[in-house]
């Protein structure tokens, strides 16, 4: 019965290995859409598509990945945080800030910046592609 048990035993060893690629493969388990590793929680398949939306729209034109200012400011370690704005008031940089900031640029202008933001993406982008745009700024820290 030697040959018996040691099929088994490699049966056993395969589907063990099997389970354990299975498992190791593709996305943790549990991990859902969310990106628990970054301070600020994203959906990263929406941050994906807001990366290709802000490249195809133009944004970067203005906007830096990093936290280096261009014409705007830089989109690096800006979600969450404090943001002056011209009036002198101090905000939080959450979701319904850049939210407003995509659609109606010229109502929270940021201090030290010019309101040459185009006012024309609520016209132009969905409300789901603003959305993918807030969550892949998000996704920068
Ligand atoms: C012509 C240059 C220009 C383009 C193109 C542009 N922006 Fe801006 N953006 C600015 C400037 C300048 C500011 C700061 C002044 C203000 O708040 O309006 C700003 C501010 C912002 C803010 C708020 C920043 C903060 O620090 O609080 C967000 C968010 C933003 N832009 C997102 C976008 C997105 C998304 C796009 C593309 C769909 C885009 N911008 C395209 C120039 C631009």
């Amino acid at each position: 019965m030697k040959t018996w048990a040691e099929g088994l035993a490699a049966l056993g060893l395969t589907i063990l290995l099997g389970v354990a690629l299975w498992a190791f493969s593709g996305r943790p388990l549990g991990a859902g859409a969310t990106d628990s590793t970054s301070p600020v929680s994203f959906d990263s398949e929406a941050a994906a598509r807001g990366e290709a939306l802000a490249a195809a729209t133009g944004c970067l034109a203005c906007h830096n990945i990093d936290d280096t200012s261009g014409t705007g400011p830089g989109w690096g370690g800006m979600a969450g945080s404090d943001v002056t704005l011209a009036s002198g008031e101090t905000v939080v940089a959450d979701d319904a800030y850049l939210f407003n900031s995509i659609i109606d640029p010229a109502s929270q202008v940021v201090a030290g910046f010019d309101a040459v933001m185009p006012t024309t993406y609520a016209d132009s982008l969905s409300e789901a592609e603003i959305n993918d745009l807030v969550e892949y700024i998000k996704s920068l820290g």
